[in-house]
């Protein structure tokens, strides 16, 4: 399967943080060798990744800095770059630019990567074509993978008719947040004044939400022929305490973001999303639902502990099928369902 024969992919760290860390934890208790890892220029850079990603050891990987490391001592090295750093294409283009043309495959944990075509079609095309001139594969995963897009995919399989589909989810911040900074990225802690000064209505934000029902509907067979999305702040009538923000967040406060999307399909078939990313109450479930209104009018919801190991295991878990996919962008929908690394 990978070139070191004995099915432990070589594995390149791009991006030494929160997920990063987690993914190079993982390769270190599976004993799949971590070749590199890299990072912008910071407190990281020169140390060793053990030190970093908090196993208290060194492992024998000096992270480099990303814009001056030499890239072709990779070529035949190793199999995979993992990139966990932004969730946008572009800017995550250096990154696939430097793996790719070292010849490695990349497996992207950033939201936009799931699904290139439906966030940025110019950014997806170059990637594209980069990895086939490579004759490397680009996919993107995380805790989308299993919990929205293959559920809604598996939810779709029985139906002899289909009309419509509705997604609605609500993640806790503060289970994937690695930081404030984070949480503030969905506006927790603002007033409504500050949010809708704050530039989230009009940012990037929903264009890889909206993309969740965009990709199972056409993983299904459907031709997405109109989106539209949008946010909104959401607001709780009591107060909530968030370790993250450090006090508690007082009614009329925003709690989070909520995403709003519909589609429609050249074939008739709709879907509407309502995804919440926010503070909980202490009585809330994280949980992914996917409801079909069809033959069988069926539904799915996929409760979770531990999200933020969740999503870094999702593209870890992928990586064999990565490494074995053809070149180009291969969507996980077009890789079947990912298999445990449990016995790895
Ligand atoms: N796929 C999904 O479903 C999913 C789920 C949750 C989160 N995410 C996304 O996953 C990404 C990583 O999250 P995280 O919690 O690991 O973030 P993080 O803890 O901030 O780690 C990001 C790492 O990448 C580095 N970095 C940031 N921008 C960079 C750049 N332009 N070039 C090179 N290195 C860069 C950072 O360097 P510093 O040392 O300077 O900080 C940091 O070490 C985020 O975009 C997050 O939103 C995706």
């Amino acid at each position: 399967m990978t070139a070191t024969g004995n099915n432990k992919p070589r594995i390149v760290i791009y991006g030494c943080g929160q997920y990063g860390g987690y993914m190079a934890r993982f390769a270190v208790q599976k004993g799949w060798p971590i070749v590199a890892a890299f990072n912008r220029a910071g407190d990281k850079v020169g140390k060793d990744l053990g030190q970093v990603i908090g196993l208290k050891r060194d492992i024998g990987v000096i992270i480099q800095d990303c814009d001056t490391a030499n890239y072709d001592a990779l070529r035949d090295e190793a199999d995979i770059g993992l990139v966990a750093q932004t969730n946008n294409l572009a800017l995550n283009l250096p990154a696939y630019k430097r793996l790719m043309n070292a010849g490695l495959n990349v497996g992207c944990h950033g939201s936009e990567s799931y699904f290139p075509y439906g966030c940025d079609p110019a950014v997806a095309a170059e990637i594209d074509a980069l990895a086939k001139k490579n004759g490397v594969t680009f996919t993107g995963s995380g805790i989308w993978d299993m919990s929205r897009i293959w559920s809604g995919i598996l939810l779709l399989g029985p139906c002899t008719e289909i009309k419509s589909l509705l997604h609605t989810t609500i993640t806790d911040v503060h289970g994937q947040a690695a930081n404030k900074q984070q949480a503030l990225q969905v506006g927790v802690g603002m007033t409504v004044e500050q949010y809708d000064a704050s530039g989230l209505k009009q940012s990037r934000l929903p264009i890889s939400y909206k993309t969740i029902p965009e990709h199972v509907l056409a993983a299904s067979g459907y031709t997405i022929s109109k989106t539209s999305c949008s946010v909104e702040p959401v607001i709780f009538d009591k107060p909530v305490h968030s370790w993250l923000m450090e006090g508690t967040i007082a009614p009329g406060l925003v709690v989070g973001t909520r995403i709003l999307a519909d589609i429609e399909t050249k074939e008739g078939v709709t879907a509407h999303a309502k995804i919440e990313l926010r503070l909980f109450q202490p009585d809330e479930q994280e949980h992914m639902f996917w409801s079909v209104d069809g033959m069988p009018h069926t539904r799915v919801r996929v409760e979770r502990d531990d999200s933020a190991h969740a999503t870094a295991a999702n593209l870890f878990n992928r990586v064999p099928q990565i490494i074995a996919a053809q070149p180009g962008i291969v969507l996980v929908s077009q890789m079947g369902p990912m298999r445990h690394t449990a016995l790895a």
